[in-house]
């Protein structure tokens, strides 16, 4: 008999649902939340509302796609944490009360694992190659940025991690800070394939082990620009393409050196990116690049399963439910959740 699981993903600002059948993805449809943009951020109440609109028409477009009818379905996995308690407690919610309704189980997320799961989704393309283990992923998101040793699908030790600010939050902060929107990452990316990543030097952080540090980048970035513009009030303009280069080339390469660091001391048999900032074209390129130098298998997914979105959550759920790991109707969201 097939394993049929529905995902439900609603920790921040992306309400999305999808269906796997037996490790494969059969539907995975996202919801934008537009509405943060003018406010240059996510703001939580408005992300747990427009969770609320959207959760059933997400879920009924994930099935339609999927040609799944509820009856079907074997368990309901959902996010748990961490992210938004707001944002969390809408997804959990609905969880619930379709696993009541169906009388099937439902299974805890975590959004985390959840990421690096996409890995292990099957694809049926002559090139796939599920990753083998011990694994080394380096997870970049916008709240996260962790080297995880995934030695199975369900046992993972993060190694190393960042102090302060994530990755994806020192590429969303000097966007705004240089007027490009928000979120940064995938417009700094566009214009940084137009520009010099050697134009401007910003300082890189000296962190102990194999953790991170971006706060430092993010203010050495701010006082450049402040300088630079009170000789020249176009400065950002007329160096825009530039300045993303040389942005980019700072965090992909102060993310490489760790990486590089790390699988040298773990020994893994594969290494492979994840999360939001793994879109990135310049991660991308210098990961195929440090595959090349170690000698070393390389993953790295398919855009659609960069940033959130719930086939992740329904391959994670789909590997619990092989456990037999399950939660139980008492279980709450959690705003920060361990792995
Ligand atoms: O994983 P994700 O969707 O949400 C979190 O769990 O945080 O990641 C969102 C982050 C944002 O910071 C966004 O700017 C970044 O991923 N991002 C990128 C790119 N696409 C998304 N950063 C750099 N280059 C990109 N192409
Ligand atoms: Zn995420």
């Amino acid at each position: 008999m097939s394993t049929i699981i529905l995902g439900i993903e609603s920790s921040c600002d992306e309400t999305s649902a999808s269906v796997v059948k037996d490790g494969e993805v059969l539907s995975n449809y996202i919801a934008n939340q537009t509405i943060h943009e003018k406010y240059g951020g996510v703001v939580p109440e408005l992300a747990s509302r427009a969770h609320q609109q959207n959760i059933i028409p997400v879920v009924d477009a994930a099935l339609k796609d999927a040609g799944i009818a509820l009856e079907e379905l074997s368990a309901i996995a959902f996010t748990r944490g961490p992210g938004l308690l707001g944002a969390l407690l809408v997804g959990t919610s609905f969880a619930k009360g379709l696993s009541l309704a169906l009388n099937i189980p439902m299974i805890d997320v975590n959004h985390l694992q959840a990421h690096i799961l996409v890995h292990f989704i099957k694809q049926n393309t002559p090139d796939f190659k599920m990753p083998s283990f011990p694994m080394l992923c380096l997870l970049v998101s916008g709240g996260h940025t962790q080297l995880v040793l995934v030695e199975n699908h369900l046992k993972m030790t993060i190694i190393g991690q960042t102090i302060d600010d994530a990755a994806g939050e020192a590429f969303d902060k000097c966007a705004k800070v240089s007027g490009l929107g928000y979120p940064g990452g995938p417009v700094v990316d566009r214009l940084a394939k137009l520009g010099n990543p050697k134009a401007f030097v910003f300082s890189k952080p000296r962190v102990a082990d194999l953790n991170f540090s971006f706060s430092g980048l993010k203010t050495s970035y701010l006082y450049f620009l402040q300088d630079k513009m009170k000789e020249n009030a176009n400065f950002i303009d007329e160096n825009k393409a530039d300045l993303c280069a040389s942005l980019q080339s700072t965090i992909v390469d102060i993310l490489m050196d760790k990486t590089r660091k790390a699988i040298q001391q773990t020994n893994v048999k594969s290494f492979a990116i994840a999360g939001g900032v793994s879109a990135n074209s310049g991660l991308r390129s210098a990961t195929e690049a440090l595959g090349k130098e170690l000698g070393i298998e390389v993953h790295m997914p398919q855009l659609s399963y960069t940033t959130d979105n719930a086939a992740m959550v329904a391959i994670a759920g789909y590997y619990k439910f092989l456990n037999g790991e399950f939660a139980d109707h008492s279980f709450a969201p959690m705003a920060r959740m361990p792995f």
